[in-house]
């Protein structure tokens, strides 16, 4: 628990991406005899965007990168036209994000006046358009360009920087809307990654609100301490990806719309982009009123429970998760149940929330009020650290392992338990053994 914790706290954006293989590129950090730029040197990028695989590029003059990891390379080999066409620098580049639209996934490189679109890395047909035809009042010579997909901004839209402006395109209506953000370096790269929005600088970062522009926290950073992988940096020093054998979780959930996640300590981890990437986080950064941990979570309907000691947490999900009024309040009072409990899950379109305290099994029914408790049933297996309910069925987890069972009859009346498995990188993004 306590090495869990520890390495995860402190971690380093690209030290996720052990269980996520789409990031891997051939590990390197610039070849000296080489004419090759090195990214370590400090490197103010030109653009950067993932593809539709979810592998990141940053792209510099002629070069690009691919993945948090490994060296330049010129640019018109991952991209066959860049580098002729585009005179081999991009003044912006973004990933289209537009479910309802054949364009979705598709990567846009900006030039002076010119927009080109590719799709696995094939330039699509009728492209190069003047930026005019393909986004029409967004402005030539681009500094930087973002999605922004909606839930996250009002619509599907893309922000296009300039000096200080913003201009925000929405996608399906067209209208272009214009904000200065003065307080925000200009930027010459933006990159949205895992939901959270990054203005790149020099060699630096500032994290920005899409919305309002706010910046929080202490910018700006060194890029070349989160988003490459460069000897003697990162912040931390030391973080490792914890080995599979070595997990332990407080709480798992997944919510109605497919977000899912766990919760260690101060920390949680999203776990359905593995497309992007995995990475963790402070909870605070998403429940700011969650400041020692979890003991339970689990989501019903549009909201998430978050358990911890005597108190229950209630937030509206949403693009950001916000308390709702008059929480915390006590378990007992919200759920009639006396804390602390070690696990609590909700199965997909049921009213009863199931939770685990020490070896029993309690139900609530979540439609009914006041709510009361059930007697509790004893489970076939102690010492539960989370607990999960999906569609496969349901997940209990115990340290490293964990217990699969089709339905709660199944659980409460099996007296033997069933085989424990090892968890797995592609479940939690922990490191396979060597
Ligand atoms: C890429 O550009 C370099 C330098 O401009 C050129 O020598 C090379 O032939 C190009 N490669 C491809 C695959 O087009
Ligand atoms: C990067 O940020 C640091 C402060 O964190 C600042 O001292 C430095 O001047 C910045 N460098 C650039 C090139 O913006
Ligand atoms: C900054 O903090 C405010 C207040 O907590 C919050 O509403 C806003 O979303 C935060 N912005 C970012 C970029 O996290």
């Amino acid at each position: 628990m306590e090495l869990f914790t520890k390495t995860l706290f402190l971690c380093l954006a690209l030290a996720m991406t052990h269980g996520a293989p789409v990031q891997d590129a051939p590990v390197g950090d610039g070849d000296a005899s080489s004419a090759l730029p090195d990214r370590c040197d400090g490197i103010e990028f030109d653009a950067i965007t993932p593809d539709e695989k979810g592998i990141t590029f940053f792209f510099k003059g002629p070069y690009l990168w691919r993945g948090f990891r490994g060296s330049a390379q010129l640019s018109n080999e991952s991209f066959k036209e860049l580098d002729d066409i585009l005179n081999g620098h991009v003044d912006a580049a973004f990933r289209m994000h537009n479910p309802d639209n054949p364009d979705h996934d598709h990567i846009y490189f900006f030039m002076a006046d010119k927009v080109y679109s590719y799709y696995d890395h094939v330039l699509e047909d009728g492209y190069p358009k003047t930026i005019q035809e393909g986004f029409p009042g967004v402005p030539t010579h681009l500094d930087a360009a973002v999605e922004c997909p909606r839930g996250e901004c009002m619509a599907d839209s893309v922000l296009f920087f300039k000096g200080n402006n913003v201009h925000v395109y929405d996608i399906s209506t067209k209208v272009v809307k214009t904000k200065t953000w003065s307080h925000l370096p200009v930027c010459t790269s933006a990159f949205r990654w895992l939901e959270h929005y990054y203005c790149f600088h020099g060699n630096n970062f500032t994290r920005f609100h899409p919305v309002t522009g706010h910046v929080n926290g202490t910018y700006p950073k060194d890029a070349r301490n989160y988003f490459m992988a460069c000897p003697n940096r990162g912040h931390g020093g030391g973080y490792t990806t914890p080995k599979c054998s070595e997990v332990e979780l407080d709480a798992i959930t997944i919510d109605d719309t497919g977000k899912s996640y766990f919760f260690k300590g101060p920390i949680y981890m999203r776990l359905d982009t593995h497309r992007d990437g995995r990475h963790a986080f402070p909870i605070t950064r998403s429940w700011a009123e969650i400041t020692s941990g979890v003991d339970a979570v689990f989501s019903f309907s549009d909201k998430m429970y978050m358990i911890k000691d005597d108190k229950v947490y209630i937030y509206k999900t949403g693009a950001h998760y916000t308390l709702v009024q008059g929480y915390p309040k006590t378990l007992s009072e919200e759920l009639g149940i006396e804390g602390p409990v070690d696990a609590a899950f909700v199965c997909p379109n049921e009213n009863i929330v199931h939770i685990i305290k020490g070896q029993d099994l309690f139900d609530v029914n979540l439609r009914v009020s006041p709510r009361s408790a059930t007697a509790g049933l004893l489970l076939p297996l102690s010492n539960i650290d989370a607990a999960l309910c999906g569609p496969e069925g349901i997940r209990l987890f115990r340290g490293s392992m964990y217990y699969e069972y089709e339905t709660v009859l199944l659980l409460t009346t099996s007296r033997i338990a069933p085989i424990a498995m090892p968890v797995t990188s592609a479940m939690l993004g922990c490191r396979d053994e060597e």
